[in-house]
């Protein structure tokens, strides 16, 4: 059977995730894919996290954060563009934002959660632990796919930057685990009994995690630490239970993962470790997108360059020997991204692997996701 188009992997999934190292285009992608699944007709909300708001002036929003907001058609008119027929809408990930939505809406004991809320750590906590993001992106997600009103037909996912496949994967549980321990048990355990830390702190028994922390840190410090894991008490099962139903989501035949990446040789190596690694997991790769790859310097049909160009090189030799040169050294380069594309695509079956080539520009507006989009979509040119 043939692969899938892009187009055709789009269509068949409710929940779509780009990941990817850091700066290969996944949240440009994620919004290009959004727009599409838009003009699809589908209600599509795209979740991306990107701290830059580069894709806030991108979709001609003034800001995104947590709270959705819907990509106006004026906005597609204005740059000049059809406006896509289903309803878009934008949000981006606010991790402090984020946590307290979580605890607001899931803390079982109200008492408790204000003092949570209030910690002195709390803030800090919310940014600095590691997995926090992915945690979050993860309940957003959850928070999404299950609500009843306003439902969406397609979430289009962001993730963080990942050196490997499985870190947005397996982030949020280690999150978990080291909020959840052992030495943070220990840690909560005389705080519960008030029976005061320091004396358990400097006990002949005490845990190595203890010792060495309150060589760096005072003990009051602790006693707010040991009040901040406590107040996450009661919330660990709901943390597990939701985490567990996202992973079920993400295996689902409705769920496809896109990797970006770029065609350059390291990039290629990058590809093949993420595809192979979600396919281990029996997670499905809908798509490879091979982002900015070199389009070829002369596309058929296209319109010859301008007069006064030709006049300038046909005086100058020196200029068009050096033009040619670069032309041949683009054209190679463009026949490279464009084989490597192809041997990706023979040895991933059933995936869509598609290669957009650079644009001139950043894509920092409505028009640069245009030409983004056309990029992911448009038919492979004749050869
Ligand atoms: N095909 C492309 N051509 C030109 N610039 C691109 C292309 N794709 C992405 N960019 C630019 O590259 C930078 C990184 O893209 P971004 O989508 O933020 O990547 P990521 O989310 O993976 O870090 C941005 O400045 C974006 O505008
Ligand atoms: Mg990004």
């Amino acid at each position: 059977m043939a692969d899938p188009t892009l187009s055709e992997v789009l269509a068949q999934a409710r929940c779509v995730v780009c990941v990817g190292q850091g700066g290969v285009g996944k949240t440009s992608t994620s919004a290009a894919l959004a727009i599409e699944a838009a003009r699809q007709g589908r209600r599509t909300a795209v979740l991306t996290i990107d701290p830059a708001r580069r894709l806030a002036n991108a979709l001609g929003l003034p800001e995104i954060g947590n709270i959705e907001r819907e990509v106006p058609k004026a906005a597609f008119e204005a740059a000049g563009l059809e406006a896509p027929e289903g309803k878009l809408t934008a949000l981006m990930l606010d991790i402090k934002q984020a946590w307290d939505e979580v605890v607001d809406s899931y803390h079982p004991d109200p008492e408790r959660k204000q003092r949570l809320l209030q910690n002195r750590l709390y803030e800090a906590m919310s940014s600095a632990l590691a997995g926090s993001q992915e945690y979050m992106a993860m309940e957003k997600l959850y928070q999404l796919s299950t609500r009843t009103e306003d439902r969406l037909d397609v979430i289009i996912l962001d993730t963080p930057p990942a050196n490997h496949a499985v870190d947005f994967l397996e982030a949020p549980s280690r999150m978990l685990d080291a909020l959840d321990n052992d030495a943070t048990r220990w840690l909560l355990e005389p705080y519960e009994r008030r029976r005061g830390i320091a004396s358990r702190i400097f006990d002949a028994g005490s845990g190595l995690f203890i010792r060495t922390i309150s060589r760096f840190t005072g003990t009051e410090l602790l006693e707010d630490l040991a009040e901040l894991l406590s107040g996450f008490q009661g919330m660990f099962q709901g943390f597990r239970d939701r985490a567990a139903a996202v992973r079920t989501i993400l295996a689902a035949a409705d769920t496809s993962f896109v990797v970006v990446s770029t065609p350059s040789e390291s990039g290629l190596v990058d590809a093949r470790a993420f595809r192979d690694r979600l396919r281990e997991r029996q997670l499905r790769v809908g798509s490879v997108v091979l982002n900015r790859a070199t389009p070829a310097p002369f596309l058929a049909g296209e319109a010859p360059a301008p007069e006064a160009l030709a006049r300038a090189l046909a005086s100058t030799p020196e200029l068009a020997a050096r033009l040619e040169a670069l032309a041949m050294e683009r054209a190679e380069e463009a026949l490279a991204h464009r084989e490597a594309a192809e041997e990706l695509a023979l040895e991933t079956e059933g995936c869509a692997v598609v290669a957009v080539p650079q644009l001139p520009r950043d894509v920092h507006d409505l028009e640069g996701l245009e030409r983004l989009r056309q990029g992911l979509f448009a038919p492979p040119p004749q050869r």
